[in-house]
């Protein structure tokens, strides 16, 4: 909807939102530039505090995917006028001490009443502007790395039906909670040239966004996307998130997939993430080097010039 607004035309805004990239850049200075984003969303966890934090890792990674180092937050919170304070208090330490985690600091927020629970952060960060990673870097010829696993949304999905284990909804908990600081170091330290953050949209959606943005074609080889236990299994079982479909639906029509591909492997590449692992296009020499550094990252694609279909998944 934000492209129906008038464009942005202000020499300072290094990235606004004709991009649809993960965080809009402002210049203050030639040495400096602000990042700034929003995020907020439902429980997507059982236990508050756990919820509290997975709000603000999943907020901090918008800072990250741009290369920016997040330095102030502050607080969304909507929440029922008569509900349980206590509850209320653990989400907001959870997120006070992921956001103290990552070196930030909370400095206000704004609550509202609502019957139904919401939480995140506004989150603003600090760049260089020769060094700020949007998702309009990828060049042809680029080796594709991503740093966590797929599947947050379908074992919540499988969780919210009963049927997901304890062990799995807890490797997806610790994923959603694990803040992508270390991922953002480790890719300003090859030559990485562009980025994004996997979340709402999926694999697949979020690649595409680069895809455009970049003029690329992004070929994705789903043998190497790893996926979190057990998301398989339950995608099979039908525990399809709603935003799962609707992604499908978006990016499908411009995207091509390998004949006789299995279902719920299908499905996956199109699973909404919550807090997601960053997508980087860098130079294929520094591939190994950013997986070797780099725990839980791997190489799932390339980028290729530019074609009809903007993915291609083989
Ligand atoms: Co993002
Ligand atoms: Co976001
Ligand atoms: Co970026």
């Amino acid at each position: 909807m934000l492209g129906r607004l008038p464009r942005v035309t202000n020499e300072n805004v290094l990235v606004g939102f004709d991009t649809a990239d993960d965080a809009g850049v402002y210049k203050l200075t030639p040495e400096c530039a602000l990042v700034q984003t929003v995020d907020f969303f439902t429980p997507i966890v059982d236990d508050p505090y756990t919820f509290g934090a997975i709000a603000a890792a999943n907020s901090l990674s918008d800072v990250y995917a741009m290369g920016g180092r997040p330095i102030s937050a502050l607080s969304i919170v909507a929440y029922p006028v008569n509900g349980d304070l206590d509850t209320l208090e653990e989400i907001l330490r959870g997120g006070a001490e992921k956001i103290r985690e990552a070196g930030c600091v909370i400095l206000g927020g704004h609550s509202i009443n609502d019957d139904e629970i919401k939480f995140g952060y506004a989150v603003t960060g600090l760049v260089h502007p020769d060094r700020i990673l949007t998702n309009a870097g990828a060049r042809a010829g680029d080796a594709l790395v991503f740093t966590k696993r797929i599947g947050t949304g379908v074992i919540s999905t499988a969780l919210k039906r009963g049927i997901a284990s304890e062990e799995d909804v807890r490797a997806s908990t610790e994923s959603m909670l694990e803040l992508n600081r270390s991922a953002c170091e480790a890719m300003l330290s090859v030559d990485a040239h562009g980025c994004t953050d996997i979340t709402g949209f999926g694999l697949v959606g979020h690649a595409l966004e680069m895809a455009r943005a970049s003029k690329v074609k992004v070929e994705i080889d789903a043998a190497a996307v790893r996926f979190l236990p057990g998301a398989l299994e339950y995608a099979r079982r039908g525990a399809i998130p709603g935003g799962l479909k609707n992604n499908r639906e978006f990016a499908g029509c411009n995207t091509e997939i390998r004949e006789g591909m299995p279902e719920e492997i299908v499905n996956l590449l199109y699973d909404p993430q919550t807090s997601g692992g960053l997508l980087i296009a860098l130079n294929e020499a520094d591939a190994p080097r950013l997986i070797e550094g780099l725990p839980g990252a791997y190489r799932l694609g390339r980028v290729l010039p530019p074609a009809l279909k903007s993915v291609v998944v083989v």
